[in-house]
């Protein structure tokens, strides 16, 4: 009887150290498509109501930064539009507190990469080179790691500069 026990607890602990490990293998992962504060669908908007990009992403082509839009632009067309749906009623609700939504972000460049909006978007590489079929998401979803590989492979693709201080200055 005394063995068992012991041989339970045994097995009790390497099931709980299991756990763990599966558990914190987990907690790494990325989040491919975080939750947001407002489901929003690119698909209705850049899909099927054929809206631009830039439409909402402001800056995409004057800045390194694209851009993410505040509850205003949205409010535009949601003061009277689908205001019985959940999520526009979710919107309404911050808009009327008068705090921004805080999106949470998808991609994030390291602070050591300089990279630019402005630069690739007037070059007319798409930006569903880099970001995948957009408009066919609900909220934006991670398609690749932005690593420096991917960077590169690119670049020498398309003959652009692969000297280290184009992206690392
Ligand atoms: C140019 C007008 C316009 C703008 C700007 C706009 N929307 Fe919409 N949105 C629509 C239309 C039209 C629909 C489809 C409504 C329907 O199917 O009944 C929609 C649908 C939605 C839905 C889905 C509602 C549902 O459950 O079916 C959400 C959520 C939403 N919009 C959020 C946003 C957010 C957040 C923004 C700002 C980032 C935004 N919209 C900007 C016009 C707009
Ligand atoms: C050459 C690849 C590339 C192209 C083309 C590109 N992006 Fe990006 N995008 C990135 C990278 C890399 C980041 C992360 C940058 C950072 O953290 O500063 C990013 C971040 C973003 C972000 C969040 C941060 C921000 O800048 O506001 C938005 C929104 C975005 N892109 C939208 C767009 C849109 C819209 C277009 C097309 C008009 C586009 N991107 C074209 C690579 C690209
Ligand atoms: C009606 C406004 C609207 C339009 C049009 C729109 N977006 Fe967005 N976009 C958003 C909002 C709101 C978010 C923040 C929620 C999310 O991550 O999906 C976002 C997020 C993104 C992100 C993730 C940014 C980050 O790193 O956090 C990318 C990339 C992006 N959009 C690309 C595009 C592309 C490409 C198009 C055109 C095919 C497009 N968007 C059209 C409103 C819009
Ligand atoms: C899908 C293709 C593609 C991807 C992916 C891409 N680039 Fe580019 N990049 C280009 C093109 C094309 C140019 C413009 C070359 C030109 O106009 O001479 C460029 C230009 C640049 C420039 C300006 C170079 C200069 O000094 O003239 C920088 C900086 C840059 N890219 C950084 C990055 C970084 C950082 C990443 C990854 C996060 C990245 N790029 C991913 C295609 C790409
Ligand atoms: C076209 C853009 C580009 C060029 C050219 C480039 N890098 Fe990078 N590099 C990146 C990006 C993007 C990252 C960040 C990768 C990540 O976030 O995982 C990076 C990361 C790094 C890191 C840190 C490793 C890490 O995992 O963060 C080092 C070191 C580095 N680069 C060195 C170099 C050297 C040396 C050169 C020249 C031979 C070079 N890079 C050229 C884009 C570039």
């Amino acid at each position: 009887m005394k063995n068992l026990a012991v041989y339970g607890m045994v097995i009790a602990w390497f099931a709980a150290v299991a756990l763990a490990v599966i558990a914190f293998g987990l907690m790494q992962k990325p989040t491919l498509r975080p939750a947001q504060p407002v489901e929003f669908p690119h698909r209705i908007h850049a899909g099927d109501l054929g809206m631009q990009c830039t439409d909402c992403h402001l800056y995409a082509e004057k800045s390194i930064y694209a851009g993410l839009p505040g509850a205003e632009l949205c409010m535009s067309c949601h003061e009277a539009v689908a205001t019985d749906k959940p999520e526009v009623i979710k919107l309404t609700e911050l808009y009327q507190t008068g705090k921004s939504v805080e999106w949470v972000r998808v991609y994030q460049s390291k602070p050591h990469v300089y990279f630019s909006h402005r630069r690739h978007v007037l070059s007319n590489v798409k930006c569903q080179e880099c970001h995948g079929p957009v408009e066919l998401m609900t909220t934006a979803q991670q398609v690749t790691d932005m690593g420096m590989g991917w960077c590169v492979q690119c670049h020498r693709r398309r003959g652009a500069p692969r000297e280290c201080v184009t992206c690392h200055k």
